[in-house]
């Protein structure tokens, strides 16, 4: 009599019985909504206007800056294991490079102009994207135009950004990203893409949710893109700023962006997850950016973790979330991960 009791009570709790559905690597593997694949990954390259650089980047381990006669080299391996894309970011490392206007930035012969043409060239199926942005290429390092008083010409910075955009798709990017933060950037560059007739072709990825914080640092030391006073705080979102990054988020939806993009990511998991909310019906993109990826590394040196049992647990919770597109500075890695 006892037995059948135990039967009918096991019988009658089925609901806590979960284990049989994921014993296996196979259906563990089948619980995630979307698993990341070699497409997924875009991969940050720095590029500097000295051709023969091949500088490592202390605080961003495994990164260099490379100048243009680098880049093809080192790329190829990649291509070959099934590297998808690359975002481009320019280092003018020349001391006249800068100025208030950035005019460095769409320069015929500057790195990223010279970049995306000889990746062009060299790799016809690889995505290019550039990187559109300010700071690297102004003599104060802000992320647009200046007035007198220090703070930040909306308007003048805007027209500036569009032309930035406009010279990188011209160039043959077929994505131009704006990480600016100006208000209506977007509008003005998809404006100008169909003005020039090449709205068509070009993908525009905005960089919606941009929050500030301390997680860039290693990224300004590669792109030497520190500001000289103040901070970014007047363009960049608070972190605590959930409501305000779903209005940016829904504000480039409406101007045109054809990608949202989310950064950083693993802090602001909600604010990945609130944009595949908003923006249901397009890709979403989250940068991991310089600061996650060097945490990771420190933890797996200080003996913390695993690296990449945390790289793929970390570039895992940002899929769960609600991103289909990771920038990534683990990519070089994951393209041999995932193919073993
Ligand atoms: C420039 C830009 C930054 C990053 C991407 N584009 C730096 C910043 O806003 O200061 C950060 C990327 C990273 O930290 O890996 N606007
Ligand atoms: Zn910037």
């Amino acid at each position: 009599a006892s037995t059948s009791a135990t039967s009918v009570s096991i019988a009658g709790d089925i609901s806590s019985q979960l284990h049989g559905g994921y014993s296996h690597p196979l259906t563990r593997a089948w619980q995630a909504e979307r698993q990341l694949t070699k497409a997924m990954l875009i991969y940050p390259l720095f590029i500097t206007d000295n051709p023969d650089e091949e500088t490592l980047i202390p605080s961003l381990p495994n990164q260099h800056r490379r100048g243009l006669n680098r880049i093809v080299p080192f790329l190829r391996p990649l291509v070959a294991k099934g590297l998808r894309s690359v975002i481009l970011f320019g280092v003018p490392l020349e001391p006249t490079a800068k100025d208030a206007l950035g005019t460095a930035a769409d320069d015929p012969a500057g790195p990223v102009m010279s970049a995306i043409a000889l990746l062009r060239r060299n790799f016809p199926q690889l995505f290019i994207v550039a990187d559109v942005c300010l700071c690297e290429y102004t003599s104060h390092g802000h992320c647009g135009i200046l007035r007198e008083d220090g703070s930040l010409n909306n308007a003048m910075s805007v027209e500036r950004i569009s032309d930035v955009a406009m010279a990188y798709a011209q160039a043959g990017a077929q994505c131009v990203a704006p990480s600016d933060m100006n208000d209506g950037r977007v509008r003005a560059i998809k404006l100008k893409l169909i003005e020039a007739g090449i709205a068509h072709r070009v993908n525009l990825m905005s960089y919606s949710a941009k929050f500030s914080g301390c997680l860039y640092g290693p990224f300004r030391d590669a792109a030497g893109s520190c500001p000289s006073f103040g901070d970014r705080k007047c363009y960049q979102l608070p972190p605590g700023g959930r409501g305000l990054a779903r209005r940016a988020i829904q504000r480039d939806i409406g101007e045109g962006a054809d990608i949202i993009m989310v950064k950083p990511a693993s802090s602001y998991l909600d604010i990945i997850s609130d944009a595949k909310e908003i923006g249901k019906d397009m890709p979403v993109a989250a940068y991991q950016v310089s600061g996650e990826f060097a945490m990771i590394h420190a933890g797996a040196k200080a003996g913390v973790f695993d690296l990449k049992t945390m790289a793929f647990e970390s570039t895992e919770g940002i899929l769960r979330a609600g991103a289909g597109i990771v920038v990534s500075y683990f990519t070089p890695e994951f393209l041999d991960w995932l193919s073993t």
